[in-house]
């Protein structure tokens, strides 16, 4: 397969057609953003750890028979995955209190939730990506009611098997966002990615940041940490 013309230059990823129609060319960056890209630093290594983790955690969620756009990994800092058309919404999953939720409700972060919560944000920079709900969601034409029971179906899944796979590892799931998108039949798969950076993922011994918090809450150097969450995961 040949990698052809960019087709989107995103704050994580580049995107690129190929010779293969219907498969993208994915390349991560390195590079950390924060603040909807207010803030943005170079960060060497980043792009390979975003792109391994992301490869194996979408491997593994193909064995629990979740459908994904990912095809395989093609380097260090590449894959190809199926082109979609992106539904605008960020999926956000939440099995404890942190970040924005704790903010907005008083809720002290660490707080475990007595069942996994699903928020939707409309995905568009302009308007900072708001709150928004399934009335929105229809109203704006975003999702049918059928996708978007799809779309929860899919996000729980995901959460199951997201849990499972971090508990291995010793690393509670915080929360996490997904993206998803429609194939050419119309059909909702996974897509984009499931890294460091798009979930928050705490040390179940110390409870320690292992996410992108380290860069947003300017806690240190994320790049062993990211290290350490590949390295858990592939053992
Ligand atoms: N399979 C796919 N087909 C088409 N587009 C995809 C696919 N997977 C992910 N994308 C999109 O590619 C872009 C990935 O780039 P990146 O994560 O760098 O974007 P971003 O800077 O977060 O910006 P955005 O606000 O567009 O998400 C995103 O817009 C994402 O929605
Ligand atoms: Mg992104």
């Amino acid at each position: 397969m040949e990698k052809k013309e960019l087709l989107y230059e995103g704050k994580a990823k580049k995107l690129y057609k190929t010779d293969e129609s219907g498969v993208l060319w994915v390349a991560y960056l390195d590079q950390a953003t924060a603040l909807n890209g207010a803030r943005k630093d170079a960060v060497n290594g980043k792009g390979a750890l975003n792109n391994q983790i992301t490869s194996l955690i979408f491997e593994r969620l193909k064995d629990e028979g979740i459908p994904s756009h990912f095809i395989e990994k093609l380097s260090e800092t590449e894959q190809s995955v199926k082109s979609v058309s992106i539904v605008p919404l960020e999926v956000v999953v939440r099995n404890v209190a942190a970040g924005s939720f704790s903010k907005r409700l008083a809720i002290p972060e660490g707080t475990a939730l007595a069942f996994p919560i699903i928020e939707f944000y409309f995905k568009e920079d302009r308007l900072d990506d708001p709150f928004i709900n399934e009335d929105h969601i229809r109203v704006l034409e975003i999702a049918t009611e059928e996708e978007i029971a799809e779309i929860k179906r899919l996000a729980q899944k995901v959460n199951e098997a997201l849990l499972t796979i971090f508990q291995k590892a010793e690393i509670r799931l915080i929360d996490f966002k997904i993206e998803v998108g429609r194939d050419e039949e119309g059909a909702i798969l996974l897509a984009d990615e499931i890294s460091p950076d798009t979930c928050r993922l705490w040390d179940m011994k110390t409870q320690a940041h292992l996410d992108k918090d380290i860069y947003r809450r300017d806690l240190g150097d994320l790049v062993p940490v990211y290290q350490e969450v590949l390295q858990r995961l592939a053992d």
